[in-house]
């Protein structure tokens, strides 16, 4: 049964699944979710969405409702809306307007990894198993237990046996960091809301180019993991890996996994310290120029850091080629979005 991913102006998705020629408001309303909705018969345009990636059918509907040339651009009118297979459909309205929010997630923690001095590795087992669903690239808000609080991170790889990766950045004296350090035990509880944000792979229709600052790491191998289930990319994927000390330089090991289980995967690592011994130094726009970005013709997603954002903004002019999408999301110190 296809599964539409709703994402609300707030970054919150909520996923429903469409029985076999459903409508999406049809299915919408089963999961308790209003989205925005009037005459449910094609001629207002009130429930007009843009619908990202998958593939549907539309009933009928006017052209005072959905223009020509808004339905060639992928917008769509929810109450005419038959998914025929997984879609992602943005909504011009807060999760909270259509009477939802973020899902609950309950979880224990089943391993602490400490990769380097600035960054840790943790493990949740989900309560349970299957009830998990993002789009890879997403974030969750994870709570720091003993505490009333929560930090918003990535996950770094797919749900495998009940079980979700994350990546996060040991800041000293951090909330998370301080209890990942001192504190964490195999079998803490910890509950988690999501899964959040815009920064998630879309269908590839051209080359992609990854750029990943750091522990920005982290939604990429979440990508990589999900193309690895499925053992192919519809497209090349080339990932430059930027860290500012060759201490920094986690999860290699995983990148390789991932070039050698897809074919069309390449990475590179690159450090910023002129003392590294790595063969590539420097920031990731010292690695990347026309070629790369194939006249233009490629979609180039960034995590990292905003100098980092900015940069490569500024690279894009100087290069003179604008890539044909540009996703990135830029993380603070503590949280990913
Ligand atoms: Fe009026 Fe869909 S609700 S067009």
């Amino acid at each position: 049964m296809p599964k539409v991913a709703l994402n609300f102006e707030d970054g919150v998705t909520r996923f429903v699944e469409c029985g076999p020629n459903e409508l999406l408001v049809d299915a919408a309303y089963r999961a308790r979710l209003n989205i925005p909705m009037d005459c449910r018969d094609g001629v207002c345009g009130t429930c007009k969405s843009h619908c990202e990636s998958g593939r549907y059918s539309m009933e009928s509907y006017i052209e005072d409702a959905l223009t020509e040339d808004e339905a060639a651009q992928g917008y769509v009118l929810t109450c005419q809306m038959r998914p025929e297979s997984d879609c992602v459909v943005s909504v011009p309205a807060t999760s909270k307007l259509c009477k939802s929010g973020p899902s609950s997630f309950g979880a224990r923690l089943s391993e602490v990894r400490h990769l380097s001095d600035t960054t840790i590795g943790f493990t949740l087992e989900l309560d349970e198993p299957d009830s998990l669903t993002f789009l890879p690239g997403q974030y969750m808000q994870v709570s720091v237990p003993e505490t009333a609080h929560s930090r918003a991170y990535s996950f770094s790889s797919r749900v495998n046996g009940g079980r979700i990766d994350f990546l996060v950045r040991n800041i000293p004296g951090g909330l998370m960091s301080t209890y990942l350090s001192s504190r964490a035990a195999p079998g803490d509880r910890l509950m988690m809301h999501g899964p959040s944000g815009a920064f998630y792979l879309r269908d590839l229709h051209r080359p992609a180019l990854f750029l990943a600052g750091g522990t920005g790491l982290a939604p990429f191998l979440a990508m990589l993991d999900h193309l690895k289930e499925k053992g192919r990319s519809a497209q090349p994927i080339h990932l430059l890996y930027g860290v500012t000390r060759d201490a920094d330089m986690v999860e290699v090991g995983k990148l390789e996994e991932f070039a050698e289980a897809i074919p069309e995967f390449t990475f590179g690592v690159c450090v910023a310290d002129a003392a590294s011994s790595a063969s590539r130094k420097g920031f990731v726009t010292d690695h990347f120029g026309p070629e790369d970005l194939h006249g233009g013709d490629s979609d180039v997603y960034l995590c990292g850091p905003p100098p980092m954002v900015e940069a490569v903004r500024k690279h894009f002019e100087i290069i003179g080629i604008k890539p044909a999408s540009f996703h990135y999301e830029k993380f603070n110190a503590s949280e990913a979005a």
